[in-house]
């Protein structure tokens, strides 16, 4: 086992010098460049691009700006381009995005309700643009100082050096602090991890009830032809659609808490 581990250990080693001295390039056709958005036009510097999920704008980070803009598909040079967080001069400020100041970010990331989370490297603190266009802090805020204390988030400190990425499947947030050299982690709160919460309970509820309703239906049908099943095969069994109303929520993938509202 350890002579397998250290034969492929050698093996690659002899691999990488061997590319190392042959410079050894594998040219994959098939992929072109387009410029799309030109920043000597716009006046900015694009440092980072993420798109907003579930639609087709993208936020800019211009970093020595410290602005970030919006910007949507399709993209060209003639893309209309909007100041959406930062005032254009680096600083800290919390409030309304267009008035909030931020201090050469370093990065960000996106959750799935589109809130921005900001790696605020220059002021050494974790900022979040809501969805709703507010800039609040949420680590680093009480001491603002170079460190790598954790703890309640307020109280943490990063180094000078971090960047930030939104984790959907655990609902948190990485911050790769390149200083400390260490992964740190945020988790976030529940309802930011949820893609539109707030129609998709509604689609949710009304399916409920929906289903509930079909249930009770099939009951009251059942009721109603439960006399005609007993004279026709002579012994009394449960009506089949009876049957069917304990099937259902399954096969449509139904939760635990279907079959709770149901019983
Ligand atoms: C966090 O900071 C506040 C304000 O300085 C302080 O009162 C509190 O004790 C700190 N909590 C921890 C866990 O360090």
């Amino acid at each position: 086992m350890a002579l397998g581990f250290s034969s492929s250990l050698s093996l690659f080693f002899v691999l990488v010098v061997f590319n190392l001295v042959s410079g050894k390039k594998v040219l994959e056709d098939g992929y072109e460049v387009t410029t799309v958005v030109d920043g000597h036009k716009s006046g900015l510097n694009p440092y980072t691009i993420h798109a907003l999920p579930g639609s087709s704008n993208l936020i800019v980070l211009d970093s020595s700006g410290s602005t970030f803009y919006t910007t949507s598909f399709p993209l060209s040079v003639d893309s209309v381009i909007n100041r959406f967080a930062g005032d254009g001069t680096s600083g800290y400020l919390d409030g309304k995005a267009g008035n909030s100041k931020f201090n050469k970010p370093r990065g960000f990331a996106i959750d799935a309700k589109g809130n921005v989370y900001v790696a605020d490297k220059g002021n050494n603190v974790i900022r979040k643009i809501s969805s709703s266009g507010y800039v609040t802090t949420i680590a680093g805020g009480i001491s603002k100082d170079i460190g790598h204390r954790d703890g309640p988030a307020q109280n943490a400190t990063f180094s000078n050096d971090f960047e930030i990425t939104f984790v959907p499947q655990r609902c948190c947030l990485l911050v790769s602090d390149h200083g400390n050299e260490m992964v740190r982690q945020i988790n976030l709160k529940e309802e930011d991890c949820l893609k539109s919460s707030h129609s998709n309970l509604g689609t949710y509820s009304l399916w409920s009830i929906g289903i509930a309703l079909s249930c009770f239906l099939g009951v009251a049908i059942g009721f109603a032809a439960s006399p005609y099943i007993i004279r026709h095969t002579g012994r009394s069994q449960p009506p089949l659609v009876h049957h069917d109303m304990e099937a259902s929520p399954n096969q449509i993938g139904g939760t635990s808490s279907d079959l709770l509202l149901l019983r």
